[in-house]
């Protein structure tokens, strides 16, 4: 039996030395490459997943390890890391403060049982495990009470592939505007999740995240009451390429705007 309270102790200190290492090449060259058309991946990138991937190994060789920018490890364990060292690195690229270290621990069923999200820039530590509530800096949180749509401030992202499904990503998004308060676009999966757990957000919806997007999130959203699915309604996992969170209330609204 593991003991996530123990685990999330463990890993929080090299948390924050992963950040202050992506922020350690603000100022500096960031060594910008592009992985697709407009998919980039910088030295931060990198180095701090070299550095997380170290960690985890050593602190937990049972256990498989997944990250973004290709360092796997297939453990004996029923659980996974999965690790996106630097989620919203085009926001970082510019210089947009609205980016992230990544962390979720997975189950045998894909589900998460860890969570933590920490934004550097402006040191916001979130986190979660199974059962014990959701924080921000050692702070409960939980998610908003905004029960009607037309009042929701809601969160998207745009998927890389964007070009080849403008038309359908922009009806809905035509469809989201036309029916919410508003939206707003960060450029990081992992900080539009966390925000929702925290009430910033009431829902955010994007399609076509990877496990790596989402799985230090969805703990601490759903450890702070939020309510999350696949653009049917249907349960997810952290593979599931079609991703709705919510305060739970403007859930089943939130659904039907959000046209197929
Ligand atoms: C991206 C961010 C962005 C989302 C993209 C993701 P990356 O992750 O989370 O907000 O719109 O779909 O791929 O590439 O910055 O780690
Ligand atoms: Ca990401
Ligand atoms: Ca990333």
């Amino acid at each position: 039996m593991i003991i996530l309270s123990e685990y999330l102790k463990k890993i929080e200190p090299m948390v924050y030395n992963a950040g202050k290492n992506i922020l350690s090449y603000i100022g500096h060259d960031k060594s910008v490459e592009y992985k697709g058309d407009i998919n980039l991946v910088t030295i931060a990138d990198k180095t701090t997943e070299k550095l997380i991937y170290d960690f985890l190994h050593e602190t937990f060789p049972e256990d498989s390890i997944m990250a973004e920018e290709g360092n796997f490890f297939e453990g004996v364990s029923d659980y996974t890391w999965v690790v996106d060292p630097l989620d919203g690195t085009t926001s970082f690229a510019h210089n947009f403060p609205f980016f992230a270290v990544s962390i979720g621990l997975i189950d045998k069923d894909k589900q998460p049982v860890l969570g933590v999200v920490y934004n550097p820039f402006f040191n916001e530590y979130f986190s979660a495990s199974l059962g014990k509530g959701a924080f921000l800096n050692n702070h409960p949180i939980k998610v908003s009470n905004v029960k009607n749509i037309a009042q929701s401030l809601i969160g998207t992202g745009f998927p890389y592939n964007r070009r080849d499904i403008m038309n359908i990503i922009m009806r809905r998004l035509q469809n989201v505007l036309f029916n919410v308060h508003d939206v707003r676009r960060t450029g990081s999966a992992a900080l539009d999740i966390v925000y929702v757990a925290a009430g910033r957000l009431d829902g955010y919806y994007e399609q076509g995240l990877q496990p790596w997007d989402v799985a230090g999130g969805l703990c601490i959203l759903r450890e702070a009451g939020g309510q999350s699915s696949s653009y049917s309604g249907d349960q997810i996992n952290i593979f599931c390429p079609e991703t709705v969170v919510s305060n739970g209330f403007i859930h089943n609204d939130f659904l039907k705007i959000i046209v197929k």
